[in-house]
């Protein structure tokens, strides 16, 4: 199939690339020079496991090109994805600007091209998909943008991802289930046959309308935002009952109705999707007056959550109420990525966390295994990025544990003791055991668990 990218963002390259490696003809298509010029020289803008091999290949292979040139990527395309995003604006609504600009630029590449379609001379109809993650009936909308510029038809489809940073290529290739909502047979059957090779094992593909389709997006983040917040509300009634949040999860886990995922404790959600979800649902509610009482409850208790972090360092440090004086003290922090396995802080706690820090006078020293650039870009030089996780204890007064990759989980805690100048860790992601911590001689603060 000849497929179009529009947006070479995390989704677009990640969704083109795995397109084009089951033998599909993908173009992807962007605004940004500096990007596609990136592209073309086989380099991936962003940090994925995985990526970079793949995209290698199927360029050389001829089946993936990179492009600024709206009619040539648009011309041929069967199918085209848009894939450009939707950043929120002030009241937390996402911004469909980028979304209705491709589809007037989709609707005018139809109109111009030849044939019955704008596909020579297949009667075949394009179909445009709106795989960003949009309010329900945004397609609606896309659908009109398109019409107002051509009266040759096309069919429409939402088909929302599910994709994990960090885990995308896995996710794309062996999808828990594949959502198709579709205007028509003939858009379903076509897009059932390109996925067809990603759900050999026997997930399921749902086809359905597609106002359900965008919904069921919106619905998947939003229930997982709430068990994270959720936890995260148990985990502060453990602190000041003497409760311990890991026995309690595990208890109430053993009961299959609640699972077992997505109910760790730690410093709340962050990244680009969670967070603006919850809001855009917000306020999808609130536009058709009809408030999402729950949602509002899970975005606040995510906000405190790091608030609630913040305050065991001001207890420690400080006089007992209010932000504590740590100038002259040294933190060091480990982790800055939103989560593991990922280079994005949108969103992340460390962020929060760090410039609180400095704003309470400390110096700060981090340490990430990947997301130094990403981080330079926000923080700049107001913080001081330590080559290795164990630069950052040296002399330190504090280490703040904010992600939990894997290197951070089993650390030689006498070097650390020995390196300090106090023992104290803030751990924001229960990596350690207390009584571990204790034994070992340090002061030792997490979530929901015995101070
Ligand atoms: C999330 C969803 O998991 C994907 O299914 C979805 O496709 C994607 O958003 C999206 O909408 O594009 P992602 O943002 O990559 O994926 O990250 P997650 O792995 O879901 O983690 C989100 C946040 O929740 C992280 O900050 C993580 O630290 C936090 N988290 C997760 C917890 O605090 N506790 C948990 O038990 C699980």
């Amino acid at each position: 199939m000849r497929i179009t990218m529009v947006g070479t963002g995390y989704v677009g390259l990640v969704t083109g690339t795995c397109l084009s490696n089951t033998g599909n003809d993908v173009t992807c298509l962007d605004v940004d020079p500096a990007k596609i010029e990136k592209l073309n020289r086989g380099e991936s803008p962003i940090y994925e496991p995985g990526l970079d091999e793949l995209l290698e290949r199927n360029k050389a292979a001829g089946r993936l090109a990179f492009t600024l040139d709206k009619a040539a990527a648009y011309g041929p395309a069967e199918v085209i994805f848009i894939c450009v995003g939707t950043p929120s604006d002030e009241q937390g609504r996402a911004d469909l600007k980028y979304v209705l600009a491709a589809a007037r630029d989709i609707g005018d590449a139809i109109e111009s091209a030849e044939g019955p379609t704008g596909l020579g001379a297949s009667d075949k109809a394009k179909i445009v998909i709106v795989k960003s993650t949009v309010p329900v009936g945004t397609n609606a909308k896309v659908r009109a943008e398109i019409a107002s510029r051509t009266s040759k038809p096309f069919h429409m489809a939402s088909n929302p991802e599910f994709l994990k940073e960090g885990a995308a290529i896995n996710d794309f290739n062996k999808p828990d289930r594949v959502v198709l909502g579709v205007d028509s047979e003939d858009a379903g059957s076509r897009l059932r046959d390109l996925y067809a090779p990603f759900v050999r094992q026997g997930n399921p593909i749902f086809t359905m309308d597609i106002p359900s389709a965008e919904m069921v997006k919106y619905a998947s983040n939003a229930m997982l935002a709430t068990k994270i917040s959720f936890i995260n509300e148990i985990a502060g009634l453990c602190e000041l009952y003497g409760a311990d949040v890991d026995e309690v999860r595990r208890g109430m886990c053993a009961d299959a109705r609640i699972g077992n995922k997505f109910l760790y404790p730690g410093l709340g959600y962050g990244g680009s999707c969670f967070p603006k979800d919850v809001l855009a649902c917000i306020s999808m509610g609130d536009e058709v007056n009809r408030p999402t009482d729950l949602l509002a409850a899970v975005h606040k208790v995510n906000q405190d959550q790091r608030i609630r972090f913040l305050e065991k360092v001001d207890a420690h440090f400080g006089s007992g109420s209010g932000p504590a004086d740590l100038s002259g003290m040294r933190i060091g922090v480990w982790g800055i990525a939103f989560k593991p396995g990922t280079d994005d802080i949108r969103e992340a706690p460390s962020i929060t966390l760090m410039k609180a820090l400095l704003e309470r006078g400390a110096e700060v020293v981090a340490h990430d295994p990947v997301a130094f650039e990403t981080c330079r870009g926000v923080m700049g030089d107001s913080i001081t990025y330590a080559g290795g996780m164990l630069d950052v204890v040296e002399g330190a007064d504090a280490l703040l544990v904010c992600t939990d990759w894997d290197e951070y989980k089993h650390p030689d805690f006498g070097a650390i003791r020995a390196k300090m100048r106090a023992p104290v860790v803030f751990d924001g992601r229960n990596l350690y055991r207390p009584a571990s911590m204790r034994e070992a001689g340090f002061v030792y603060h997490s979530v929901g668990r015995e101070a």
